[in-house]
């Protein structure tokens, strides 16, 4: 192949989610809701939480290895390690290179990107970029979030939505025509303060008002959320459609960012596509930020669901505000 010649593909997948499972009955037990409304207004059914004594990069590591294993190669041929995560071990170093260490990719150049739960969709655009720039070869996305660490467990209207695990995947190059046929990303900075982690940065270093005033767990509008995510998942996942014209026929998996399972009921029906067609884990997992996609793509592969030549729709959003589609044949 030369530099121009070739796709750029996912040719190994993994995940990871923690033992520990936190049922809707168990949360009725800590803020006052109910497993009925949980269930009727998201979806979600349960949810994994990592330990205490873990962190983000334990997941990623996990996810990592699985997603190398299946990809075939070694560890000396990954090249760059992109982590995406809006819960890092630290500030710095990056979860990437604490990653990079504890697996030994000596030869891999490391960052972590924030796209919030848009994370999987950015990473693999770049990782695209690099690899068809003839920069890179071999990337390893992945996407660990541990949202257990930033919620307010005392906030019924967020602690039942959100869990904890990772994703990964090795970007590489494959045959013209196979991979990533299509990519949107985008942003809308203006609604940032729809979902976010107000203090801890720059802005409002940790301080005992900070920790006093919660303001080091996620605050979000649920409804403003709610009615961007339908939109703009349609709109995104309408754009990579069109950029190599199909359309939702063509399609055989949608892979859906999962956070509330109303949102990926509206945005289906507005799509049309067909609901056996929809991966879907949100019942088991809940909302795992960035990991959400890889983990329901690792699972849709490992079970024999996707395959060769099938065409499979990745479509996210999040806190950003961000968003981002693409479209692979597998
Ligand atoms: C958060 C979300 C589930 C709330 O569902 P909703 O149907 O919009 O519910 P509302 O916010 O209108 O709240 C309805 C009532 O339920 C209550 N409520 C909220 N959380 C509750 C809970 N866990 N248990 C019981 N009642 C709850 C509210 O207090 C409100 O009560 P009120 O009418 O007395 O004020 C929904 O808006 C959502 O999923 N938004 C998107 C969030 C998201 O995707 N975030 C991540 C993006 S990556």
């Amino acid at each position: 192949m030369d530099n121009t010649n070739f796709g750029v593909g996912i040719i190994g997948t993994g995940s990871y989610v923690p033992d520990k499972i936190l049922t809707n009955k168990d949360l009725e037990k800590i803020v006052d809701t109910s497993d009925e409304w949980i269930t009727s207004r998201t979806g979600i059914k349960e949810r994994r939480i990592l330990d205490k004594d873990k962190s983000t990069s334990y997941m990623a590591e996990k996810a990592a290895k699985k997603a190398i294993e299946s990809s075939g190669l070694n560890r000396e041929d990954i090249d760059m390690i992109i982590v995406t995560t809006v819960t890092p071990d630290m500030a710095f170093p990056s979860t990437a290179c604490i990653v990079q260490e504890k697996l030994g990719l000596k030869n891999a150049a490391a960052f972590d990107l924030e796209a919030a739960c848009t994370g999987f969709i950015y990473g693999l655009s770049v990782g695209y970029s690099f690899i068809k720039s003839g920069l890179y070869e071999n990337i390893l996305i992945i996407s660990a979030d541990s949202l257990s660490k930033i919620t307010d467990w005392e906030d019924r209207n967020t602690c039942v939505l959100f869990g904890d695990g990772a994703g990964a995947a090795v970007l590489s190059k494959v045959k013209d025509g196979r991979g990533l046929l299509s990519i949107d990303i985008g942003a809308d900075g203006g609604g940032g303060e729809l979902l976010t982690q107000p203090a801890g940065g720059s802005l409002k270093p940790a301080s005992i008002d900070t920790v006093k005033n919660k303001l080091h767990y996620i605050k979000m509008e649920g409804n403003s959320v709610f009615k961007f995510a339908v939109k703009i998942m349609v709109d995104s996942s309408r754009k990579v459609m069109r950029k190599v014209g199909m359309n939702i026929d063509d399609i055989n998996y949608l892979i859906p960012h999962q956070a509330n399972m109303r949102i990926i009921e509206s945005a289906s029906k507005r799509l049309k596509i067909d609901s056996d067609k929809v991966c879907l884990n949100l019942d088991k997992y809940g909302n795992m930020s960035s990991s959400s996609i890889p983990v329901a793509l690792d699972e849709a592969v490992r079970d024999g669901k996707i395959k060769e030549n099938d065409n499979v729709l990745l479509v996210g959003f999040g806190g950003g505000l961000t968003w981002g589609a693409t479209l692979i044949k597998w």
